[in-house]
């Protein structure tokens, strides 16, 4: 039996929402219903044969016939954004991947079963964070959501943020010092994210999606308090990884009983595959999971975007991880 892996589309509607963030919506040729997707996922989006990248799923929850994803214009990052910002038009056609989901609530759609929920969005962290927020107004879940930005003029989504269903729920949080003038959205000084994960009540459960410093301090607190109720999504680092091993080390296979050296410069995921291990990728970036493997021995290098502490306790990332030290054993 042959599956899904890829699906057509074609961008029918073009937003700009800020200076440097475009709103795109993504439908089938055909109008038919996309593959389902639930709050936290991302795409795959094909820019060509070669070149793929991952965009969170912004909604609509209310439309199965489109995806909206919105791309920030990075002049330094790698040429991804630049060539959707310059080369998309209405009509153009975009492969896409099947939506996965690496930052869910809980199993399922909200199963996390917790009693309060706080999203917290950095920046253009707010993609995933605004899906989950109309999934839990939509169900009248208990949650608050505070978004991070540098002025209200880079906060995307803003409108519907600051006069939606959930407005009494939101706080922004500008760095730039602006006080917030306007209807709906509290605004509040600089976020102080870990004073707020300090005062979350017991049962609550905390979505983080931002920039590396933000996901790093939440990561820290998450650590040195052992929660595991705090779950985080990062974005923006993908330059800044530079895939392939820095000293040689030898990888044991549990299962099959053998062993793979992997060289200097070479990632785990490329020596398993040289070496005829099948293991699944897809982003080759630390973001899908797609390579995600259990590991029985050893002290990985983590260098996922997305992983929890506790998911790291337990996993690696073969595409972009590495190793601390002359060996790994992989439940392989
Ligand atoms: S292939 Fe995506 S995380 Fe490894």
């Amino acid at each position: 039996m042959k599956l899904i892996h890829h699906v057509t589309t074609t961008v029918v509607d073009i937003r700009r929402e800020t200076p440097r963030i475009t709103v795109y919506e993504l439908a089938d040729p055909d109008g038919w219903d996309l593959p389902p997707f639930t709050p936290g996922s991302h795409i795959d989006v094909f820019l060509d044969d070669r070149t793929a990248r991952q965009y969170s799923l912004c909604g609509p929850g209310s439309r199965p016939d489109r995806y909206r994803i919105a791309v920030q214009r990075e002049d330094a990052g790698r040429g991804g954004s630049r060539a959707i910002h310059e080369g998309w038009t209405l009509g153009t056609i975009v492969p896409v991947s099947l939506p996965r989901n690496t930052f869910h609530m809980g199993d399922g759609h909200m199963g996390d079963g917790a009693a309060h929920r706080i999203l917290v969005a950095g920046g253009i962290g707010i993609t995933p964070i605004i899906a989950m927020a109309e999934a839990l107004a939509g169900s009248g879940a208990r949650f608050e959501l505070h978004y991070a930005a540098r002025s209200p003029e880079e906060a995307a989504f803003r409108d519907a943020l600051e006069n939606g269903p959930f407005s009494d729920r939101v706080t922004f949080h500008y760095s730039n010092g602006h006080d917030g003038k306007g209807n709906g959205g509290k605004r509040a000084g600089r976020l102080d994210l870990p004073g707020l994960l300090a005062a979350a009540a017991p049962g609550t459960h905390t979505y983080i999606c931002g920039p590396k410093p933000m996901i790093d301090e939440a990561r820290d607190v998450a650590e040195a308090t052992g929660r595991d109720d705090i779950h985080l999504e990062q974005f923006g680092a993908h330059a800044t990884i530079t895939p392939g091993a820095e000293t040689a080390y030898v990888v044991d296979l549990a299962r099959s009983g053998g062993s793979v050296e992997v060289a200097v410069g070479q990632t785990m995921l490329d020596a398993l595959r040289q070496a005829g291990v099948e293991i699944e990728a897809s982003c080759h970036a630390g973001v899908c999971t797609s390579c995600k493997t259990r590991y029985l021995a050893g002290s990985p290098l983590h260098k996922d975007l997305v992983m929890s502490p506790a998911d790291r306790r337990e996993f690696v990332t073969p595409c972009v991880s590495e190793v601390m030290g002359a060996r790994i054993v992989l439940d392989l």
